[in-house]
C-alpha cells in the first residue's frame, strides 16, 4: 500500500490490519519511508485513536521489530516495571538496584525524554561513561553478575519503538492512549519478564490528566500483557506536582543516590515502596504487600542497595564513584532562583510547567537528535502543603546556557500558587488495576 494511502486510512478513521501495519513499519525501519510520513500517521492516531485490536497489532509489530528476550533459563521469575512518564520520576533507577539487592533479576528497558517528561536513559547517561545500549549477551551477563541492567531500545531490542519514540517526543504526538500502551508494552514483552508492574501517572505532569483516562490506559496495557501470558498489575499514582525535589538528568541521579542511601524524599519513597512491594510479591520474594514494603523500608534505611547501584554503573561502563562524589555529575554553571511573592502555603506546583521549563533549560530536546544538557534542570524547593515565606526560594533553575536559563525562569514564574487557606497534602497512590 502507498504510504499516503496508509496515512489517509487512519486520517479517515478506518482501521488497519496487522499486515498493513507490518508493511508500513518494516519500510520505515529500512529507511524507505521518511519521518514526515510517519509523523503524519502518528498525528492521525492522536485524533482518530486505534481499536483495541489495532493496538495489540501495533504492540506486536513493535515488539517483534527486534529480539524477544527469553529469560526463562536465567531468571524464570523475572519482574519488570514501567512508568507512563512524569516529571522528576526517577522511581525505576531506585528500584532496579533495590530489587536486585532483594533477590530479583531486573532487565529494565527504558526510554529517553518524551514530551515534557524526562527519560530514564537520558538520566543514566549523565553518569560519565554509562552505556545504555547493551546487546543480548551483555544483558544476560549483567543479570548474572549484578542482578540488574538498565538499557535503551536498540537495533536489537524494540528498534521500532526507539524510532517512533524519538519522533513522538518532538511532534506533540505523545498523549495518545494506544501509542503509549503499544510503546510501553512492546518494550515489556521484548524484555521477557513473566510479571510486569506498571506505574500509571495521573495529573497535570502526566500524559493522562484525568483518572478516567489513566484507568483506560491501565486496562488496555493490563489486557495486552495478559493476552501475552504475563502477570500484570497497574498502580495509579499522582503526578500533579513533580516526584521528589530534583528534576533534570544529573539532578535526578543525585536524588536517586540519596534515596538509596536512606535520605530520599517521602513521596518518592512511597511510590518506590508500593511499586517495589508488588514486584517482590510477583517475583516470589515477599509473601504480602506489607512484607514487601517492610523489606524495602529496611533496605533503604540501611543504605545497602547503593552498592548494587554502583555495581550496575560499573558494569555498564560508568564511573561508580558518583555514589560518593557528586562533583562527577555537577550542577550547571548558571543558576536562577524564583522566590515566593508572599507568605502562605504552597497550593500548587505545576509539574507540566516544571517539565517544559526543563526542556527550555536544555535538559530535554526541541528536535530529534538534539544533544541535551545533562547538568540542566529545576530543583523544586517545596511540596504542596508546605509553608513558604515571602522571598523564600521555590524553584532553583540550572543551565549551561545563560539565555536558556533566563527564558526558562520567565516561563516558570507562574508555575506555582500560594494560598492563605489550609491546603491538603497530595495523596500519592490513587488505586490499583489488576
Ligand atoms: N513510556 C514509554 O515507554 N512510552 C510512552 O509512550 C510513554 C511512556
Amino acid at each position: 500500500m502507498l504510504p499516503q494511502e496508509f496515512i489517509r486510512k487512519k486520517r479517515d478513521g478506518e482501521s488497519q490490519t496487522l499486515e498493513e501495519l507490518r508493511e508500513f513499519f518494516s519500510s520505515y525501519l529500512n529507511g524507505e519511508i521518511p519521518d514526515y510520513q510517519v509523523s503524519a500517521w502518528l498525528m492521525a492516531v492522536c485524533f482518530r485513536g486505534m481499536s483495541e485490536e489495532e493496538t495489540l497489532y501495533l504492540t506486536q509489530v513493535m515488539a517483534e521489530s527486534g529480539e524477544i528476550l527469553d529469560l526463562s533459563s536465567i531468571a524464570p521469575n523475572a519482574v519488570d516495571k514501567h512508568s507512563t512518564g512524569g516529571v522528576g520520576d526517577k522511581t525505576s533507577i531506585v528500584l532496579a538496584p533495590l530489587m536486585a539487592h532483594l533477590g530479583l533479576k531486573i532487565a529494565k528497558m527504558s526510554g529517553r525524554g518524551l514530551g515534557h517528561s524526562g527519560g530514564t536513559i537520558d538520566k543514566l547517561e549523565s553518569i560519565p561513561g554509562f552505556k545504555t545500549s547493551l546487546n543480548k549477551e551483555e544483558i544476560f551477563e549483567g543479570l548474572e553478575k549484578v542482578g540488574c541492567v538498565m538499557v535503551s531500545q536498540s537495533q536489537d531490542l524494540a528498534p521500532l519503538d526507539g524510532k517512533l519514540y524519538a519522533l513522538r517526543d518532538v511532534t506533540a504526538t505523545v498523549e495518545s492512549i494506544p501509542l503509549i500502551a503499544s510503546s510501553i508494552m512492546s518494550k515489556k514483552l521484548a524484555g521477557g519478564a513473566k510479571s510486569i508492574v506498571l506505574d500509571v501517572k495521573v495529573g497535570k505532569g502526566a500524559f493522562m490528566k484525568t483518572l478516567d483516562k489513566a484507568l483506560a490506559l491501565s486496562y488496555l496495557m493490563v489486557g495486552i500483557g495478559k493476552k501475552a501470558d504475563r502477570n500484570m498489575i497497574a498502580i495509579l499514582s499522582q503526578m500533579d506536582e513533580p516526584l521528589g525535589y530534583k528534576t533534570g538528568n544529573n539532578l535526578e541521579i543525585m536524588e536517586v543516590i540519596d534515596t538509596l542511601k536512606g535520605k530520599g524524599p517521602a513521596d518518592l519513597i512511597e511510590v518506590v515502596a508500593v511499586t517495589g512491594a508488588y514486584m517482590l510479591l510477583m517475583g516470589g520474594k515477599a509473601s504480602s504487600i506489607e512484607e514487601g514494603k517492610e523489606l524495602i523500608s529496611k533496605t533503604l534505611e540501611s543504605g545497602l542497595a547503593v552498592e548494587r547501584f554502583s555495581q550496575m554503573v560499573a558494569y555498564q561502563g560508568g564511573n561508580p564513584n558518583v555514589v560518593d562524589d557528586y562533583k562527577l555529575i555537577p550542577y550547571a554553571q548558571y543558576k536562577e532562583i524564583i522566590v515566593s511573592p508572599e507568605t502562605g502555603l504552597v497550593k500548587e506546583i505545576d509539574a507540566y510547567k516544571v517539565g517544559v521549563a526543563n526542556i527550555i533549560t536544555g535538559a530535554g530536546r526541541k528536535k530529534k537528535g538534539d544533544e541535551i544538557d545533562h547538568k540542566a534542570g529545576v530543583v523544586v524547593r517545596k511540596k504542596i502543603g508546605d509553608k513558604i515565606s515571602k522571598n523564600e526560594p521555590i524553584f532553583d533553575l540550572y543551565s549551561s546556557d545563560d539565555q536558556k536559563i533566563e527564558e526558562a525562569a520567565k516561563y516558570l514564574e507562574d508555575g506555582f500558587e500560594i494560598s492563605q487557606e489550609p491546603v491538603a497534602r497530595s495523596k500519592h497512590i490513587l488505586g490499583i488495576v489488576s
